[in-house]
């Protein structure tokens, strides 16, 4: 795809659905008892592959994409039917993951596959705790990747020590924890989103936090309940920054979820001088919700590091494009985990960066960027990112010459109409 340039972004836009929300509120939708509703669902293709999963093992859901509306009929805790092929999660880690701690409890055998993405993603990571709880994994092809095979047992309760601040793995303990005997406790390095804590209360189950430590114990049954999904506040981050690098602009996005174990990129604004103004903030059933207005404004680089890096993992791509317009030097660190998202996005980031002009450096575990140079167009290959594709639309759109985004189409996985937003700022 070839990229338009903007000399000015104004106006408003309401982005999609939150993706990790969404995700949550089809798995606990079927497995509680009854009907729930939800509203503000993300149309983007990982959720959908979320939604065929469960109907495959004989959950009614019926999606209404005109409304973003979608109806769950729960069968209970119990009430998932062996899936007659395989489990196909597309591009989605979340579907992954998170499935695989529920099927890691049910007395059937089920197998997963997906995309060349993510087939090349890191499965040991769920596969060593849920073993460790009693389920059985074989990887058909590759060590410890998809596709994968899953044996379901009776379960028993763990106490995790995660080497990985990671919400999925985190997530799927938990869910397994719903059916293990006796309590399930996850204790990870930093705090990763807490989204599934937050449902797994709202659904009625028993779940405490404390700390970095999430337990569980089992649930007689989980409850049916109405879902309002905030906007992606990762969605907003390519609004935001765009808003903030380009000349002349000023961009208020609607709704969007601010929940604090994921609204890291708004520290990282403040701390490079950007002119960010929340309003409307309110509460939607533990999850905060604002409406985001940001204008132009002279950024200056900053570190990003520590227990910030889960709060912001998804941005760092576009985080990076925003420093590459920042006076000084900008170090992400203690962002390992960028190696083993969708792409490897350390790599991806300085190879399409420095080909654009940017003097960037890869590191172990994150980069360097010394950003106020010029940008020139080139060609992008998004390695079936989505993310990479749309931090790459909006460099392309600030850079001189032209930017041809190679499989710019992949930002339908978690923001279908993407594109179509960006040019209506455009022209408003
Ligand atoms: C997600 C958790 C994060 C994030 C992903 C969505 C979730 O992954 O990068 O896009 O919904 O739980 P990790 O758990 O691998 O950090």
């Amino acid at each position: 795809m070839k990229l338009s340039h903007f000399s000015r972004l104004r106006g408003e836009v309401t982005v999609p659905g939150d993706k990790s929300i969404s995700h949550r509120s089809i798995m606990l939708g079927s497995l509680a008892k009854g009907t729930t509703e939800v509203t503000g669902f993300l149309q983007g293709a990982d959720c959908l592959s979320s939604i065929a999963c469960f109907q495959k093992m004989g959950i009614e859901i019926e999606n209404d994409a005109a409304t973003n509306t979608v109806r769950i009929h729960g069968k209970g805790l119990h009430g998932l039917t062996a899936p007659s092929s395989v489990l196909d999660v597309g591009n989605s880690g979340t579907t992954t993951r998170l499935m695989s701690g529920i099927l890691a409890a049910q007395p059937f055998t089920s197998t997963i596959d997906g995309d060349a993405s993510i087939r090349k993603r890191p499965m040991g990571r769920i596969m060593t705790p849920l073993s460790r709880m009693g389920a059985s994994f074989s990887s058909l092809k590759q060590e410890q990747c998809a596709p994968f095979t899953i044996t379901g047992g009776s379960l028993h309760g763990i106490d995790y020590p995660s080497p990985v601040a990671s919400a999925q793995v985190k997530s799927a303990i938990l869910l397994a924890g719903l059916y293990a005997e006796g309590q399930t406790s996850v204790t990870e390095p930093y705090l990763s989103r807490n989204h599934t804590e937050l449902m797994l209360e709202a659904f009625g189950a028993n779940i405490r936090t404390e700390g970095t430590t999430a337990t569980v114990t089992p649930a007689q049954e989980l409850t049916a309940r109405q879902i309002a999904v905030p906007g992606d506040i990762s969605s907003a981050a390519y609004f935001i920054a765009a808003g903030l690098i380009t000349p002349n602009s000023e961009i208020t996005i609607r709704h969007v979820g601010i929940n604090p174990t994921r609204d890291g990129i708004l520290t990282v604004c403040r701390a490079m001088g950007a002119y960010i103004r929340l309003s409307n903030v309110k509460d939607d059933v533990g999850e905060p919700v604002a409406d985001i207005t940001v204008a132009s404004s002279p950024l200056h680089g900053c570190t990003i590091e520590g227990d910030l890096i889960p709060k912001l993992i998804d941005e760092i791509p576009i985080l990076a494009v925003m420093a590459s317009f920042a006076e000084g030097t900008t170090i992400i660190r203690d962002a390992q985990e960028l190696k083993v998202k969708e792409s490897n996005r350390i790599d991806v980031m300085v190879a399409n960066l420095s080909d654009m002009g940017v003097d960037i450096e890869g590191t172990d575990d994150g980069m360097i960027i010394r950003g106020g140079r010029p940008l020139h167009g080139t060609t992008i290959d998004s390695k079936l990112d989505h993310r990479i594709a749309m931090s790459f639309a909006i460099a392309g759109g600030l850079a001189e010459g032209n930017t041809d985004i190679l499989g710019a189409e992949i930002a339908n996985v978690s923001y279908p109409a993407f594109y179509q937003d960006l040019n209506h700022l455009m022209q408003s």
